[in-house]
């Protein structure tokens, strides 16, 4: 194949079916490149979850690396899938979705939100969150002389759809200790180029739910230049303070706002993929034009389980908040006693923890170091972050507490001996 352009160089030894190194030319590279994956020598690395996951795998550490439960959801969901397989649901769904999953999706929205939705023309089904937020980005982004606004650090994929889309990122920094945007640096990322404000809220990965002061700058940020908001939910009903509040709701939202949120993490079937998009029924039209031609469908059985898990009682939903708070309680005392500093998050699987009065000055070394030193696995939070703001995170470290609590306590003991 003719290399064309720029070559980027995939080491494809790490692929367990190529074994040659090949010069491939096309639109890859940018999002490659937008996720930090291409080294200097222009071959490209795996995600820091694979790496880190495989280092894991390796040591037998303990994997508090990747974002993922290690326990089963409800069985009432569970149930629910395996009936919706036995009765024969394993053909190609609606291309919106299955209609109760359309309306199981509204429902939730009325009921937690108060926001009233046509289920037939204001919410989409997609293949995770991730599909939804590819299929928003690149329906509403149009090139270089597009912008999104991302706070950062951001989950990875934002940066490679963003690449992919051929528009610019523009980042508004979240500091240790709380993580909360400065309204000023806010109000200077956005302008006229802005076609979307991308908010990731409870966020991933530093744990913060932003202020009402936030999300209102982002609503007015938004009018004022004419922007979409596209918000990334997942962790909705992994909140430890306050209940949710989907910017959608504020005055004035809902008609520029696409919300996204899946049931990966609320039902622990992250393996799933099936997530929603929700919004004013032209927005959500564009999402659908570019989606249809993504995965089209997914999960026909998996949509009425998700479906059954959406109308479960309230219990429920607190019950996964509770129970996670207690765990990030357990998994912040176990890392103070072992020497860090540790941001509180108020919701996501998070907790960032600063490993510097551990004598770390680079979180990537310490956290490669880490399974050896403590038999645990972690990311350093500039695997969150574009290269030129790397040094500002170069300390931290994030921790996921959604691990059974033996797990956490075996994982807070083993960590102890770094003191
Ligand atoms: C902030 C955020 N958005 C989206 C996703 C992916 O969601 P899904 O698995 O539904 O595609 C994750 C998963 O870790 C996440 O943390």
């Amino acid at each position: 194949m003719a290399p064309m352009g720029r070559n980027y160089a995939i080491d494809l030894s790490r692929s367990s079916t190529v074994s040659a190194m090949r010069h491939i030319p096309g639109a890859w590279h940018r999002a490659a490149t937008g996720a930090g994956l291409v080294s200097a020598d222009g071959s490209i690395h795996p995600t820091i979850f694979a790496e880190m996951s495989a280092l894991a795998a390796r040591t037998g550490a303990i994997n508090l690396g990747q974002g993922f439960p290690d326990e089963d959801g409800p069985v009432e969901v569970l149930e629910a899938a395996r009936d919706a397989i036995s009765d024969g649901l394993n053909q190609y769904p609606p291309g919106r979705g299955i209609p109760d999953l359309l309306s199981a999706v509204s429902e939730h929205q009325q009921r937690f939100y108060g926001l009233g939705l046509d289920p037939a023309t204001e919410v989409l089904i997609t293949a995770g969150a991730t599909e939804a937020l590819a299929a928003a980005l690149l329906a509403l982004v149009d090139g270089p002389d597009d912008e999104v606004v991302v706070f950062e650090p951001y989950y990875d994929s934002y940066a490679a759809v963003v690449a992919l889309s051929g528009a610019r990122l523009v980042t508004v920094p979240l500091r240790w200790p709380d993580f909360q945007p400065d309204l000023d640096d806010l109000r200077r990322a956005v302008g006229d180029r802005t076609r979307v404000i991308l908010v990731n809220d409870p966020h991933n990965p530093t744990g913060a739910v932003f202020t009402a002061d936030v999300r209102a700058e982002v609503v007015r940020l938004a009018e004022r230049h004419d922007a979409v908001i596209v918000t990334d939910e997942v962790y909705e009903h992994l909140v430890f303070d306050e209940p949710h509040v989907p910017i959608a709701t504020l005055p004035g939202a809902f008609e520029r706002t696409l919300s996204i949120s899946s049931g990966g993490k609320t039902f622990s079937t992250t393996g799933w993929k099936i997530g929603w998009i929700t919004g004013p029924a032209d927005l959500i039209s564009a999402v659908l034009a570019v989606k249809q031609f993504l995965t089209y469908v997914n999960g026909s059985a998996f949509q009425p389980a998700i479906a059954t898990g959406l109308r479960l009682d309230d219990g429920f939903f607190r019950g996964i908040a509770d129970s996670l708070r207690a765990k990030r309680d357990l998994l912040g005392a176990g890392l103070r006693a072992a020497g860090f500093a540790v941001s509180t998050p108020a919701g996501s699987y998070f907790t960032v923890a600063d490993a510097r009065d551990l004598g770390a000055s680079d979180a990537a070394t310490f956290c490669r170091e880490l399974p050896e030193r403590a038999g645990v696995v972690a990311i350093s939070l500039t695997a969150f972050a574009t290269p030129e703001h790397r040094a500002e995170y170069a300390t931290l470290v994030r921790f996921a507490a959604c691990k059974r609590v033996e797990v956490l306590e075996e994982a807070a003991s083993r960590l102890a001996s770094l003191r």
